[in-house]
C-alpha cells in the first residue's frame, strides 16, 4: 500500500510491505480472542477489528471484547469498533479505549439489524448524513491516533453516499472500509464493486473493499477492479481461515497453497479447543460450533452432505464422528477455494429479524 496522504495517520505496517492489505471483518459473536488466535494460526490478516462495542448512556466497554484487545497474542494490530450515535458517550468510550493497546478506533456505519438501525446507530445513521458529519468531527477530535470508518453504501439507496464520502475527507478519516451493499440489501445481494471504486476515487484515505471476497483469486480481482488499498474478509474467513495467507501468495503472484480436507479437520479440532469454556455445557458448545461449520461446510462437498450430517449432531463425539467420516475418509481431497454454488450456510434468513440485537451467527448466512 502506498504511504498515507499528508495529514493522515499511516496504517500499521502490513505483513508484506507494498502488497494490498488484508483485514478480518468485525463479526459479532465471532471475532473474539479465541477466533483471532485460530485465524492467526493459519495466517493472520494485516489487521483485526473487534466486534462492535455498544455505546449509549449506560454502556461500558464489554469485557470479553476488551480481552480481544488486551490479550491479543497474534502479533497483529486490533482496531476497536464502536456503534452508537451519542457524541458525549462516544467520546467517553474513546477515552476508555485509549488506555488499551488499540491500533485505532473504528466507527460502525453499516449494521443492518432492525433492532440496531431503528435506534439510528450502525446502518441507521446512513439516512442522516448531517448527523454522520457531526459524529465524524467529534470522533476525529477525540482520537489522537487512527480513526477509521466502516460503512455500507447507503440505507436503501446511494443518495447520501457522496456527501458521506465528503465528510470522510473533511474529518481526515485514516482508513475507510466499504461494504458494497445498502442496509436494505443485508448480506446476500450482489456487491456493488462500482460503488467501492467510486469511494476509492473520492476519498484521500486508503479504502478496504468488503463484501463477498470469497477467495484469494477474488481478492486480486476486486482490488484490481476497485483500485482499493486492500480487502476486508468476514464470512469467507470463517469458511477458510487460510484465506489471508492465500491472499498474500496471490498478491505476490505466487500459486495459492491448496488446502485439503485433512487440513479442515485440523482447523475444526483447533476451533473446538479454542472455543471450549468450562462454563458452557457440551451441547451449547456443539451448537456454537455448528454456526461456524455452516460456513466451513460450503467448501467440503458440492452436495452439502457434510452440512446435512453436521446439523443433526448433538454432542462432541457425534460431531467428530461426522468430521472423521466426511473429512478423513479421503483426507487428500482439496477443500474448495470458492464456496460450492447452492450450498447455503443456514439459517437462510434474509428477512430482517426484529428480535436480533445485532449481526449474529443466527441470522447471517452466506
Ligand atoms: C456473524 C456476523 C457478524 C457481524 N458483525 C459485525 C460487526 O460487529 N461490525 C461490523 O461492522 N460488521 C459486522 N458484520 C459484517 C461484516 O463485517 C462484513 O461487512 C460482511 O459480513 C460482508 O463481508 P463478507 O462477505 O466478507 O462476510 C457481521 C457479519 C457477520 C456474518
Amino acid at each position: 500500500m502506498s504511504a498515507s496522504p499528508p495529514g493522515l495517520a499511516p496504517l500499521p505496517p502490513p505483513i508484506i510491505a507494498g502488497q494490498p492489505s488484508t483485514a478480518l471483518a468485525p463479526m459479532q459473536d465471532v471475532t473474539d480472542l479465541a477466533f483471532m488466535g485460530v485465524i492467526a494460526t493459519f495466517g493472520a490478516p494485516d489487521y483485526f477489528f473487534t466486534e462492535f462495542l455498544r455505546v449509549h448512556s449506560q454502556s461500558r466497554p464489554e469485557r470479553h471484547i476488551l480481552r480481544s484487545i488486551d490479550e491479543n497474542a497474534t502479533g497483529r494490530p486490533v482496531f476497536a469498533q464502536l456503534i452508537g450515535e451519542d457524541i458525549f458517550h462516544l467520546e467517553r468510550t474513546v477515552r476508555d479505549l485509549l488506555r488499551h493497546p488499540i491500533a485505532g478506533i473504528d466507527l460502525n456505519l453499516g449494521c443492518p439489524a432492525p433492532k440496531v438501525y431503528k435506534k439510528n446507530v450502525g446502518g441507521g445513521l446512513l439516512r442522516d448524513p448531517d448527523r454522520i458529519h457531526d459524529i465524524l468531527g467529534a470522533l476525529r477530535a477525540a482520537c489522537p491516533g487512527r480513526f477509521t470508518v466502516k460503512m455500507r453504501i447507503g440505507f436503501e439507496d446511494t443518495r447520501h453516499f457522496a456527501r458521506i464520502l465528503d465528510s470522510v475527507n473533511h474529518h481526515r478519516v485514516d482508513l475507510l472500509t466499504v461494504h458494497g451493499r445498502t442496509v436494505r440489501e443485508m448480506y446476500r445481494s450482489e456487491v456493488r464493486y462500482d460503488e467501492i471504486a467510486r469511494a476509492v476515487a473520492a476519498v484521500r484515505c486508503p479504502v478496504l473493499a468488503n463484501g463477498n471476497v470469497t477467495s484469494a483469486a477474488a481478492a486480486v480481482r476486486i482490488v484490481r477492479e476497485t483500485g482499493a488499498a486492500g480487502v476486508m474478509i468476514g464470512r469467507h474467513a470463517i469458511r477458510n481461515p487460510w484465506i489471508f495467507r492465500q491472499c498474500r501468495e496471490a498478491f505476490g503472484g505466487q500459486p495459492v497453497t491448496p488446502v485439503t480436507l485433512a487440513d479442515v479437520h485440523a482447523y475444526i479440532r483447533l476451533l473446538y479447543r479454542a472455543t471450549a469454556d468450562p462454563a458452557i455445557p457440551e451441547r451449547a458448545h456443539v451448537n456454537k460450533m455448528k454456526k461456524y461449520l455452516n460456513f466451513v461446510g460450503q467448501g467440503v462437498d458440492p452436495e452439502g452432505a457434510f452440512l446435512h450430517a453436521m446439523r443433526r449432531v448433538q454432542g462432541e463425539a457425534e460431531l467428530f464422528a461426522v468430521c472423521d467420516a466426511h473429512l478423513l475418509a479421503r483426507p487428500e481431497i482439496r477443500f474448495a477455494d470458492e464456496p460450492y454454488p447452492g450450498v447455503i450456510a443456514r439459517p437462510n434468513c434474509e428477512t430482517p429479524d426484529a428480535t436480533s440485537d445485532g449481526c449474529s451467527l443466527e441470522t447471517v448466512t452466506a
